[in-house]
């Protein structure tokens, strides 16, 4: 490791961070118009506060025409030991703050590497980026001496029917998920992030994504053309759902939230040619509207009571398998955030598109592997494939300048 506790305090506290956006002075001691360029549409001065009791990026409303850009990117750690893997989560904490605050760089001088890529212009926007850590369940093998610090539901992720995984997509010590205005503030931050780590971690996979705009209204929609999202919890439920809170976890997880990323491809060629009631009858909603089928407006509560037999709403209808709506499975929901993700074309020719679906819950058992189970052998299953990503534990937030990512676990 090349960082040391030093650097990482010389990052942060020394306030690199927020300065530059407010002075609009350029690393070589140009003037700009930060002023200009905010209006300009071009960069965004729009923050999520870094600090906190949880991660920025879970609740924080999903792609809505803002944090329209994302990508989950799954890292190896290369460290030899637990004292090398603190350094990193010092510098992580330090990248991640001054990504998600914008400032000015540092100015290296001519006769050495810049310290960054200009990507964005010589004053970095904030530009609605989250940053948000996550562990794999590897992270707590023997390498660090963390095996029985390990959340108790936090494991490898491991294939359901109708699954093909490919390894060069699945799981990673740690998880970053980035979610941001526009796509070249997603590059510069994983560029940023990956350049001040490369002594303790490695890229194994990374996935971009977008979200569409509500189109024409609502939630926005995914690519096999219907609103995503529509019944997600938000509000006072959603913080019930998502925040570990159970004693029998590690002390150091509570406030934390497991992670669930799955690549979903979508085999929109075969999609396409399903008539329009089939595809409404699989999701259990209109695909103009997003209403459930028994209603008539997106945000309609379906009735199932009404219907046990599913005449109207059929009983393998993905809505219905997600959410049955009884008392027994209210605890089961989840907070999904999930992105269009766009590969180009297949070997045969075929479009290689899908979903980056995320979810956010309090645990991994009770709630996305029920629900995972029940829908096995929907009728969707025939038109996607899941290929990869992992179970992650999203940490703890970072309660404020004298905090570091995974403080709780590594100290
Ligand atoms: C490519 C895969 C998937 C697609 C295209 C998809 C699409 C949708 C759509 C269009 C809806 C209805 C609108 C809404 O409430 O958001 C929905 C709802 C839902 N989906 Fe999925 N989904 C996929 C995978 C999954 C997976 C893997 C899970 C969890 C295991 C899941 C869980 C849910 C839940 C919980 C709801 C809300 C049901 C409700 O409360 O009424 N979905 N999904």
């Amino acid at each position: 490791m090349t960082v040391s506790r030093r650097s990482f305090i010389k990052g942060t506290a020394s306030g690199v961070a927020g300065t530059a956006l407010a002075a609009g002075v350029l690393a070589e001691g140009a003037r700009v118009d930060a002023e200009a360029a905010a209006s300009s549409g071009l960069v965004t001065r729009a923050t999520y506060p870094f600090h906190g009791p949880h991660q920025a990026g879970v609740l924080t409303p999903p792609p809505a025409g803002k944090q329209a850009y994302a990508c989950v990117a799954a890292f190896d750690c290369t460290v030899s030991n637990a004292a090398d893997l603190v350094l990193l989560m010092y510098e992580l904490t330090d990248r991640a703050w001054f990504l998600t605050t914008g400032g000015t760089p540092p100015n290296l001088g001519v006769g050495q590497p810049p310290s960054d890529s200009d990507v964005l212009g010589p004053v970095v926007p904030a530009d609605g980026l989250t940053v948000t850590l996550s562990v794999g369940s590897s992270l707590f093998d023997e390498r660090y001496g963390l095996a029985s610090r390990r959340p108790l539901r936090l494991t490898q992720m491991e294939p359901f029917p109708n699954d093909f995984l490919d390894p060069a997509w699945l799981h990673g010590d740690l998880l970053i998920q980035l979610c941001a205005n526009h796509p070249d503030t997603i590059h510069h931050a994983i560029r940023d992030i990956a350049k001040h780590t490369s002594s303790g971690m490695q890229l194994r996979w990374k996935m971009e994504g977008y979200g569409s705009p509500p189109r024409p209204s609502g939630t926005p929609r995914n690519l096999l053309g219907f609103k995503d999202g529509t019944a997600n919890p938000t509000g006072n439920l959603a913080g019930s759902l998502v925040w570990v809170d159970d004693p029998a976890e590690p002390p150091w997880a509570l406030g934390g939230s497991y992670q669930v990323v799955r690549l979903i491809r979508m085999l929109v060629e075969f999609w396409d040619r399903v008539s329009i009631n089939e595809q409404q009858n699989m999701f259990g909603r209109r695909r103009d509207s997003g209403a459930p089928l028994d209603g008539n407006t997106e945000f309609d509560i379906p009735n199932y009571a009404a219907d046990p037999h599913g005449y109207v709403i059929p009983l393998d209808a993905h809505i219905r398998l997600a959410n049955p709506r009884t008392k027994a499975t209210a605890d089961e929901r989840i907070i999904r955030r999930s992105y269009n993700y766009d590969l180009g074309v297949d070997e045969n020719g075929n479009l290689q598109a899908g979903h980056i679906f995320i979810a956010y819950q309090q645990d991994l058992t009770r709630q996305f592997e029920t629900i995972q189970k029940r829908l096995i052998n929907e009728p969707l299953v025939d038109y996607v494939q899941p290929f990869g990503g992992g179970y992650f534990f999203t940490l703890p937030g970072v309660q404020d300048a004298n905090d570091w990512y995974g403080q709780g676990l590594l100290a």
